[in-house]
C-alpha cells in the first residue's frame, strides 16, 4: 500500500516533485546564458525608433500584426528569414502578437521606401483596395513628444548619454526635413505645413517600421 493510501503524504510528495520539475525546467534555463543569446548585429532601438514603438503600442497595431516569422516554409517564403531569439533582446515588452488580421511585420524594415509608408499610413486603401487597416493620417498632425525620451532610455538601459539622445533626435529630424530626403514629396503630402520642419508621430512610427528585421538583413548581407 505504502504512500498511495496516505492522501496527505501523497499530496505533499507530489507537490515536491512538481516543484523540482518546475525549478529544473523553468528557473535553471532562465539563468543560463545559452537561453539568452546575444548577437553583435542586433542593435538597440534609436531614440526615435523607440518613440515610434511606443506609438505602435499605444495604437494597438499589435492587435492586428504579429512580429514573429515562424520556421515554416510558407512563412519564410512570404516574409523572409524566420525570427531568432536574439532579435528581441531590446524588446520590452515583446510584441510577438497572436492575431494576424494584417501581415507579419517582423521583416518589414527595408521592404518599402519611407514614401510608401507615408502613403499607406495615410490611406491603406489607396495602396490595397480591400485593406481593412484603419487610416492613421492624423499621426502626421501630431508633433512627436520627446519629453520623456531620456527617461525611457535610461530605464531601458540602452546606454545612450543625454547628449546622445538629443543628437539622435536632432539627427533624425534633420534627415526627414532635409530638402534632399528621398521621401520628401510623400511626407509633405501628409504632413501639415506647420509641422514639416518638426518630427511628427508618423515620422517616428515609420522609423520604427524600417528598423524591424533590419539587423537580420544586414547580417545576411554580410554572410
Ligand atoms: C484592424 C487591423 C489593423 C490594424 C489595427 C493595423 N493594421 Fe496594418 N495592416 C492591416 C492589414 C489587413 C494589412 C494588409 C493590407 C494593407 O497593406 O493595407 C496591413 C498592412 C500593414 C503594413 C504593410 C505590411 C506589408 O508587408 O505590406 C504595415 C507596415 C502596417 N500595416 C503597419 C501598421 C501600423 C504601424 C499600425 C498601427 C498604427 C497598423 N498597421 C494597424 C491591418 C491592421
Amino acid at each position: 500500500m505504502g504512500v498511495y493510501s496516505k492522501p496527505v503524504v501523497f499530496a505533499i510528495l507530489s507537490a515536491v516533485v512538481i516543484l523540482i520539475g518546475t525549478v529544473v525546467t523553468v528557473f535553471i534555463p532562465m539563468l543560463m546564458p545559452s537561453t539568452q543569446p546575444v548577437s553583435d548585429y542586433v542593435k538597440p532601438y534609436t531614440v526615435v525608433e523607440l518613440e515610434g514603438r511606443d506609438i505602435y503600442i499605444r495604437e494597438g497595431c499589435n492587435n492586428c500584426h504579429t512580429q514573429t516569422v515562424r520556421p515554416l516554409r510558407t512563412e519564410v517564403l512570404r516574409y523572409g528569414e524566420y525570427s531568432k531569439p536574439e532579435e528581441f533582446a531590446y524588446d520590452r515588452p515583446f510584441l510577438w502578437g497572436s492575431r494576424r488580421t494584417g501581415p507579419d511585420l517582423n521583416r518589414v524594415g527595408g521592404k518599402y521606401p519611407d514614401s510608401w509608408h507615408y502613403k499607406h499610413m495615410k490611406s491603406p486603401q489607396s495602396m490595397f483596395d480591400k485593406s481593412n487597416m484603419p487610416p492613421y493620417g492624423w499621426m502626421a498632425e501630431n508633433r512627436l513628444d520627446t519629453r520623456y525620451s531620456k527617461k525611457k532610455i535610461s530605464i531601458l538601459g540602452y546606454g545612450y548619454t543625454e547628449e546622445e539622445v538629443e543628437r539622435q533626435i536632432a539627427g533624425y529630424k534633420a534627415r526627414v526635413t532635409s530638402p534632399s530626403y528621398d521621401s520628401k514629396e510623400a511626407r509633405n503630402e501628409v504632413t501639415p505645413e506647420e509641422l514639416r520642419n518638426e518630427l511628427t508621430e508618423m515620422d517616428a512610427v515609420i522609423a520604427y517600421l524600417q528598423k524591424l528585421g533590419r539587423d537580420v538583413k544586414n547580417m545576411e548581407a554580410e554572410e
